[in-house]
C-alpha cells in the first residue's frame, strides 16, 4: 500500500507566515496527524508527500518519508501526478489524502481500502452527507457504483441537488494509477487538473468505481484559523474520550488539553485546567493536579504533580515523586521518591532518590552563555531558598543549609553553609527604633 499526501496548496486564508499544514493541532503539526494515521495501516504503507517548491519546512515534516515537489499548483490531479516518480514499480493500492484534513482516522482509511479490494474497484472514494454541500464535489452514483465526481462549480442544477459529497480521500489501483492520472485534462471551471476525474476515466475504460460513506466530522478540511480551532476542539474531544475509556480520571475533561501522543496509564487522575504538550507519558496511579502545564516528560507511577507545576522538555520523573506548586522543571531528572514541594526552579538537574528540595531552591543553570548541570545524589537535603550555582555536585546524604549559595561541590554526607553568619545584639531593638523614629520626624 502507498499513501500520497497532498500538501502543496497555498493556504492563504490562514494569513500566516507558517505553511498551513504545519499549524499545530493537539501538539503536532497538522500534517503529522495525516501521516501517523496513514502509517498505522497494515501492512505499513509507503508514504509520499507532495509539497510546493521551496517548502522546506513542510518537506521536513514528512521525514523520514519521501517527498516530491509539485512545480506549479495546477490542481489535485496534477499534484497526484507529481507523486508518480516516487511510486515507480508500486502495484498495490494507492490512497490519496489531503494534508489539511487531519481528522481522518486509520479505521476509515482501512475501511475504504478493504471495500475496494472486496469490490475489485479501480477507484474508491470516501463520501459523506455534508450539512452544507455547497463547497464540495458531488458523488454521482449509478447502478450501485460511482459514476463520476462533479465539482460544485461545474455541476449541473440537478447534480447540485446531490447531497453525497467528496471527502477528497481516494483509493486507486497502483497498476492503473499512471494511466488514469495521465488521462486527466483541465477543461473545467478552474482550468485545473482535477483528481476527481479519475472516476469517470476509470469507468469509461470499463473498471469498477465505488463510493464508501463516512462521517463528515472526519473529513473536515482546515482553511482558516476558525476551522483550525474547530478541529482542535473536535480532536480534543476524541482524545479525552479515549483517555477516559482507558481508565484515566478527569474532574473536568473539557478543561484538559491533550497532545496526540499523550500516554496516560489507567488510574492516572487529572485535575482541572491541565495542558499536556507533546511527549508526555504518565504511569499508573499518578496524579496531575490542577493548573499544570507539562511537556516532554516521562512520569512514573504514584507520583504527584501540581497544582501549578510546569514541566518542560527533556525531563524524567520517577515513581513516588512529589512536585508541588510553582515548581518548574526543565531537562531534569527526579529519582524515585524525591520531593520538590514548593517554589523551585530545577533546570538541567539530576536529583537522586529520596532527596528533598526545599522551597525557593534555584538551580542556577545559566551564566548568560552556557547551560550547566546540577547533580544531587541520593537522600540529600537542600534547605529552603538555596541557590545551587551550576556546574555543581551535591553528594549522597549531604545537607545544604537554608539560604545557602552553593558554588562548590558538597561531598557525600557533608553539611554545607553558604551564607553569612547571623549577628544578634541583645536588647538593641528599642534603641534602633528610637533612632529611626527621630530621623523620620525631621
Ligand atoms: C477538493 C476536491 C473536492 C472535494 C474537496 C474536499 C478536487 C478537484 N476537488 O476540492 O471534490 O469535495 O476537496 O475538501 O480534488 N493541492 C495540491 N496541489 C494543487 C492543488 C491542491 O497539493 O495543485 C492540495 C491542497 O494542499 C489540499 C488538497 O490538495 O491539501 C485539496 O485541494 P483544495 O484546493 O482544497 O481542493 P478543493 O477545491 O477543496
Ligand atoms: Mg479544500
Amino acid at each position: 500500500m502507498a499513501v500520497v499526501v497532498l500538501a502543496a496548496g497555498a493556504g492563504t486564508r490562514m494569513k500566516s507566515r507558517i505553511p498551513k499544514v504545519l499549524h499545530s493541532l493537539a501538539g503536532w503539526p497538522m500534517v503529522r496527524h495525516v501521516i501517523e494515521n496513514a502509517c498505522a495501516l497494515r501492512p505499513a504503507p509507503r508514504i509520499v508527500g507532495v509539497v510546493a517548491p521551496g517548502a522546506k519546512s513542510v518537506a521536513a515534516a514528512f521525514a523520514p518519508h519521501a517527498v516530491v515537489v509539485q512545480d506549479k499548483p495546477l490542481g489535485t490531479g496534477h499534484a497526484a501526478r507529481a507523486a508518480l516518480s516516487a511510486l515507480a514499480g508500486h502495484r498495490g493500492p494507492v490512497l490519496v489524502v489531503f494534508g489539511d484534513a487531519p481528522l481522518i482516522t486509520t479505521a476509515t482509511l482501512r475501511r475504504l481500502v478493504a471495500a475496494c479490494s472486496r469490490a475489485r474497484a479501480a477507484v474508491g472514494v470516501l463520501g459523506f452527507e455534508a450539512a452544507d454541500p455547497a463547497p464540495y464535489g458531488r458523488l454521482i452514483l449509478r447502478d450501485g457504483g460511482l459514476e463520476k465526481i462533479v465539482e460544485s462549480r461545474d455541476a449541473a442544477p440537478a447534480e447540485k441537488q446531490v447531497k453525497l459529497c467528496n471527502s477528497g480521500v481516494m483509493c486507486i489501483s497502483g497498476e492503473l494509477l499512471p494511466g488514469l492520472l495521465g488521462a486527466i485534462r483541465n477543461r473545467n471551471a478552474k482550468r485545473e487538473f482535477y483528481l476527481t476525474d479519475v472516476v469517470a476515466i476509470a469507468r469509461a475504460a470499463g473498471h469498477r468505481t465505488i463510493a464508501v460513506t463516512g462521517e463528515e466530522a472526519e473529513f473536515q478540511g482546515i482553511n482558516s484559523r476558525e476551522e483550525l480551532a474547530a478541529a482542535e476542539r473536535a480532536l480534543q474531544q476524541r482524545l479525552r474520550r479515549a483517555a477516559l475509556d482507558a481508565g484515566v480520571g478527569m474532574q473536568d475533561p473539557e478543561t484538559v488539553w491533550l497532545a496526540a501522543d499523550t500516554r496516560l496509564a489507567a488510574d492516572v487522575s487529572i485535575g482541572p485546567c491541565v495542558r499536556f504538550g507533546p511527549g508526555v507519558s504518565v504511569g499508573v496511579g499518578s496524579e496531575i493536579r490542577a493548573f499544570c502545564d507539562i511537556e516532554g516528560v516521562r512520569i512514573g507511577r504514584d507520583t504527584i504533580v501540581g497544582p501549578f507545576t510546569r514541566i518542560r522538555p527533556g525531563s524524567v520523573v520517577a515513581d513516588r515523586v512529589h512536585i508541588g506548586n510553582f515548581v518548574e522543571l526543565k531537562a531534569t531528572r527526579m529519582g524515585r521518591g524525591a520531593k520538590a514541594n514548593h517554589l523551585a526552579y530545577l533546570g538541567d538537574s539530576d536529583i537522586g532518590e529520596a532527596s528533598n528540595i526545599g522551597a525557593g531552591t534555584i538551580a542556577v543553570n545559566y551564566d548568560g552563555y552556557g547551560k550547566h548541570r546540577t547533580i544531587i545524589g541520593r537522600d540529600a537535603f537542600v534547605g529552603s531558598n538555596s541557590s545551587l550555582v551550576a556546574p555543581v555536585r551535591i553528594g549522597n546524604g549531604a545537607n545544604v543549609t537554608a539560604g545557602s549559595v552553593i558554588t562548590e561541590d558538597v561531598p557525600a554526607g557533608a553539611l554545607a553553609f553558604g551564607r553569612a553568619r547571623q549577628v544578634t545584639k541583645k536588647g538593641r531593638a528599642g534603641e534602633l527604633r528610637a533612632r529611626l523614629k527621630a530621623r523620620a520626624g525631621k
